[in-house]
């Protein structure tokens, strides 16, 4: 086991682990802020056994850039977490049965990880939090979800897969403004954390002067 997700997991009812040469942990702080999550490992991912590093990854180090977030402090991970294959020689997208077993690893790392918001990348990654929605609709918008938890809401902001770069290059000026969302929304979480450490010290100074 390595960050709760067993390394040598057999669960997925249609058997990638045949073909995989790593398990591919989310990788960022424990603690983040900010979650974002993808579809599935392609082969580079598969090699590195590290989320977003070949051609997807460096439009989203590109994003992130123009949006004044920095990769070593958000929390970066998949909904499935081993590449999907079929022959071991072609990528194809995760279907429905290995994104609901993979999930358990997904629920647990949001759990653990607890961020501030997560931002489901590409339609795939959008339904598992949104089911049937639209991604065209629900990017750069806020929701609730609540997960296994009844208690506790999060924040979903979904934004499209950078890899849509890849394929139309007039994409990325959406994909910019889909992540500025995402650093608009860190930045002001920031000032309200900066505002209630004020708070919380002026209190103490204040309780401390009376005492004297
Ligand atoms: N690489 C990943 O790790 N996830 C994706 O969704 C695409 C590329």
């Amino acid at each position: 086991m390595i960050n709760g997700i067993e390394i040598n997991c057999r669960r997925c009812p249609t058997n990638i682990w045949k073909y995989r040469r790593m398990v591919v942990m989310g990788s960022g702080p424990p603690n983040a802020d900010i979650m974002f999550v993808g579809e599935a490992p392609r082969e580079m991912e598969d090699r590195a056994g590290k989320p977003f590093v070949g051609p997807a990854g460096k439009i989203l180090n590109r994003l992130m850039n123009e949006a004044g977030i920095d990769r070593n402090e958000v929390y970066i991970t998949n909904i499935v977490k081993c590449r999907p294959t079929n022959s071991g020689v072609t990528n194809r997208a995760p279907n429905l049965d290995e994104v609901k077993t993979c999930s358990d690893y997904l629920l647990a790392e949001i759990e653990k990880v607890d961020p501030k918001v997560i931002s489901p990348l590409g339609r795939t990654a959008t339904n598992f939090f949104i089911p049937n929605s639209s991604i065209s609709s629900v990017r750069g918008k806020e929701f609730e979800w609540r997960g296994r938890s009844i208690w506790k809401a999060r924040t979903i902001i979904p934004q499209y897969h950078p890899a849509m770069a890849l394929y139309n290059k007039n994409m990325f000026d959406v994909l910019i403004e889909d992540m500025k969302v995402i650093g608009e929304y860190n930045r002001e979480q920031e000032s309200i954390n900066l505002i209630y450490k004020n708070h919380k010290d002026f209190y103490k100074e204040v309780g401390k002067e009376k005492c004297l």
